[in-house]
């Protein structure tokens, strides 16, 4: 809980921070990089420090939570909390690392804030880091605690690789040595650290696809522009040894045995196809709408593994929206206005951010409420730190 002493510092001084952000942010990694480059190799992605996506989301995300202080005194924003520990921990972030965050962050709004910077403002955010760090080291031992070993990355060997779909490979992975597996929840992801060209290593998340048992299977969608996808396309074979993390993320399969409505566009069909598999394993008897969104029937990717496990499904049923149609498709992008979204339905969505938002409003315009909506994104989330995404 926020002090009595930095409550109103706060409420005078977050405008101004919250602008200044995007300011702030580059210095602060071009600061921390110059002092600790070892972070670039391994932990951060440098594609995202130069897209600057990751430099919104973190510093961005602790505006989030000073303004949640205020408006919510007596909690904190588990699900952001929650989803930045998820992703901190496939990565290996330890306790130890905060204070150099720190050190480094408020460096940077000392010099940008200038005189403004009084000792009682730089102790208010302080005491904001504070609040906000401890919270999530504490969510991050639970993480680490809770898995099958005690090491960040373990090797595993490429065992198949596939195309799965037009600019899509499936690479099937099995242990290289004898680190337990903790089993995984279907919807979570797993971090694969891949060394580049220059020697430097680079970690990416990917969602757990189904898969032979004792491997982790991931579906990986080429970007051309991206640093790891192409490595993975074109370089990794079968028989090469990656470094892959624990399973993490916490967007699962709604429980209960109400209506599913599971709606994709793209590689986002992951997840989905994680929670069908787990359904098919129960032969569980639930209404399911499966929706998803392509450029073509090629571009699917997995759609045959899509298509057989909503077949497996007596209660599922799949529709399919394609910019490219070709028979039984809806011609063009994903309208949700043109199903009929079952009573009580919890929604799942993955996609790009356009497709979601307009998912999202379509599905609150049936009568869906907000909390029944659960989304995830494939990298760093700035829908949840710029827009309304969990209210209604
Ligand atoms: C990702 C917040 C501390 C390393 C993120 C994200 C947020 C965030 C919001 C994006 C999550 C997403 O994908 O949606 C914070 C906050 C911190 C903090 C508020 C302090 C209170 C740290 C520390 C480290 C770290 C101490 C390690 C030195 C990372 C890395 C990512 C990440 C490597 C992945 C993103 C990328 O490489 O682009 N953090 N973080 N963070 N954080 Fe933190």
């Amino acid at each position: 809980m926020l002090s009595e002493k930095s409550r109103p510092v706060i409420e005078q001084t977050i405008g101004v921070i919250a602008e200044r952000i995007p300011f702030i942010t580059p210095e602060f990694y071009r600061s921390m990089f110059a002092a600790r480059p070892e972070l670039l190799d391994g932990m951060f992605s440098r594609a995202n420090q130069r897209n600057g996506s990751q430099p919104q989301a973190l510093a961005g995300s602790i505006a989030m939570f000073a303004s949640w202080l205020l408006s919510h005194p007596e909690g904190y924003p588990d699900e952001l909390l929650s989803r930045v520990a998820h992703k901190h921990a496939s990565l290996g972030v330890q306790p130890e690392h905060y204070p150099i965050v720190h050190e480094h962050l408020f460096g940077a709004i000392a010099r940008d804030l200038g005189d403004a910077a009084t000792p009682e403002v730089v102790a208010a955010w302080d005491e904001v880091y504070w609040l906000m760090a401890d919270a999530m080291i504490r969510i991050e031992a639970g993480l680490y605690g809770s898995q099958a070993n005690d090491a960040v990355l373990a090797p595993f060997r490429v065992a198949a690789k596939e195309q799965a779909g037009v600019g899509t490979v499936a690479l099937t992975l099995e242990p290289a040595d004898g680190t337990p597996m903790t089993p995984a929840v279907a919807g979570q992801y797993v971090t694969v650290q891949v060394r580049m060209p220059d020697g430097v290593h680079q970690p990416r998340q990917f969602t757990l696809v189904p898969g032979p048992e004792g491997t982790r299977r991931i579906a990986v969608r080429l970007d051309e522009r991206g640093e790891v996808t192409p490595v993975l396309h074109h370089d990794v074979r079968v028989g090469d040894v990656l470094q892959v993390s624990n399973p993490y993320g916490d967007v699962v399969l709604p429980e209960g045995d109400g209506p599913l409505v599971l709606a994709s566009a793209g590689i986002g069909v992951t997840p989905m196809l994680a929670f069908l598999d787990r359904l098919a394993r129960q032969e569980s008897p639930r209404e399911v709408l499966v929706l998803h969104a392509d450029r073509s029937a090629a571009t699917w990717p997995l759609r045959e593994l899509h298509e057989l496990l909503v077949a497996e499904l007596p209660g599922a049923r799949l529709e399919t929206w394609m910019e490219t149609p070709g028979q039984g498709d809806h011609d063009g992008f994903m309208d949700l206005g043109e199903v009929r979204i079952p009573a009580g339905a919890q929604v799942v969505l993955c996609g790009p951010l356009p497709f979601m938002r307009a998912a999202r409003s379509a599905a609150v315009a049936q009568g869906v409420p907000g909390r029944s909506i659960a989304y995830e994104i494939l990298g760093p989330d700035q829908w949840m730190l710029h827009d309304d995404a969990r209210e209604a």
